[in-house]
């Protein structure tokens, strides 16, 4: 007779008791947090955050740049080849705006340009062997320029004077950047170009970016990139900086292809750096290579000052799941429940009658007395008790 008791034990259904109150206060508040709770997952979780999507966020991109224009700049007309570096077309590139160049550098010995190495003697100039700003110091303190000294060193000779005044190319404002960048959302399989594919070349090469008029021209001015991103043309092209051209992809798939467009915004980068009265702007240095017909090599040395423009891609696209469609409505109906915290707090604690109420939800049973010889009726109206493991009590048939 064990083991079937056992078994009815076990394949029970257990349930909670529900203790329903007429209070208006408290059903109203019920309803109200109940709406709240599902206004915000409809409203917030469900159709602005989408929370039925499936979203991949690793986008792949490609990014090829383009720029025309051509500049004058100290007696010479230059054109992209000049001006831009790489000359790959890169997403991170570089337009030349100034340069400081020290033309016809050989190997040799000659006196140090930088202040630092004034001399009087030969024992201001420490002990050979040792670095300089352009070369290894031999030691020797030679006449510079009519000045009393300088310290002699070995390298390429002349060595630079970069405190002079160079023009700046300022015709790079009108400049134009063709940004050709294609995206693929790998998880879906969905693959986009920047450029409008109607678009004719023709079409193309006439307009020019505008984030009202011309949101989607793949064509910007430098000039137009410079005031967007918050600076002044012609001192971002004197001092250098690096400007973000950023292209955002935020798609949803759900809809139509044509509706997953770029979106361009942009930023000065180095905007930190720029407060620095140490190392403002942004400016590097290459040098070219020759040799004269006898033989000896020299360079020639340039000193850069540019804007360099990385182009950013990012983005997310998301299409319905029917995974994160599932936890979010069982996550929407077991938040609804939280109402009932509430209410429970405010019945148990703050309403009139509430030791009533108390005394309706938890009943006390008093603890059980083992060596009672009879198995009479107990304080439960006569019904047996019995204690299950999962802590409810079960009424036992
Ligand atoms: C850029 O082009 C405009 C219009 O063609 C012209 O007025 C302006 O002077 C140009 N800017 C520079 C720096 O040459």
């Amino acid at each position: 007779m064990a083991a079937p008791r056992c078994l009815a034990g076990f394949l029970a259904y257990e349930t909670a008791k529900a203790v329903v109150v007429k209070s208006w206060v408290v059903g109203a508040v019920n309803r109200a947090v109940q709406l709240l709770i599902l206004s915000y997952f409809v409203g917030w979780v469900f159709l602005h955050e989408k929370a039925y999507q499936v979203r991949d966020t690793a986008i792949e991109s490609s990014v090829v740049t383009k720029v025309k224009g051509v500049g004058r700049y100290a007696g010479r007309v230059l054109d992209t080849a000049d001006y831009v570096t790489p000359q790959q077309g890169t997403a991170v590139f570089v337009v030349v705006t100034k340069r400081i160049l020290t033309e016809n550098q050989v190997q040799g010995l000659c006196p140090e340009s930088d202040p630092r190495y004034r001399c009087a003697a030969d024992s201001d100039c420490g002990s050979s062997g040792r670095a300089a700003a352009s070369g290894v110091l031999t030691g020797r303190c030679v006449s510079y320029n009519g000045t009393p000294g300088a310290c002699e060193v070995r390298g390429w000779c002349p060595p630079e004077v970069d405190a002079v005044d160079a023009p700046v190319m300022l015709e790079a404002e009108n400049f134009t950047l063709f940004v050709k960048n294609s995206v693929r959302f790998p998880l879906f399989g969905f693959e986009k170009a920047n450029v409008p594919p109607g678009a004719t070349a023709a079409e193309l090469s006439r307009c020019r970016f505008h984030p009202a008029r011309r949101p989607l021209c793949p064509i910007l001015r430098l000039g137009d990139v410079a005031r967007f991103a918050g600076q002044d043309f012609a001192a971002l092209a004197t001092a250098g900086g690096v400007v973000a051209i950023k292209i955002a992809w935020v798609c949803d798939l759900d809809r139509a292809w044509e509706l997953c467009l770029p979106r361009y915004s942009f930023a000065r980068l180095d905007a930190g750096a720029r407060r620095s009265a140490a190392s403002p702007g942004y400016n590097f240095r290459s040098a070219k290579y020759y040799r004269w017909p006898n033989g000896t090599e020299y360079r020639t040395l340039t000193k850069a000052f540019g804007i360099r423009f990385d182009v950013l891609v990012h983005g997310s696209a998301g299409k319905f799941g029917i995974v994160p469609t599932l936890i979010n409505v069982v996550a929407a109906f077991a938040s609804v429940g939280v109402g009932s915290v509430l209410c429970d707090l405010i019945l148990l604690h703050f309403l009139k009658g509430a030791e009533h109420y108390k005394a309706r939800k938890f009943e006390e049973v008093p603890e059980a007395r083992l060596r009672e010889p009879s198995a009479g009726p107990t304080a439960l109206g006569g019904r047996e008790m019995q204690s299950t493991d999962s802590g409810t009590g079960s009424l036992g048939l």
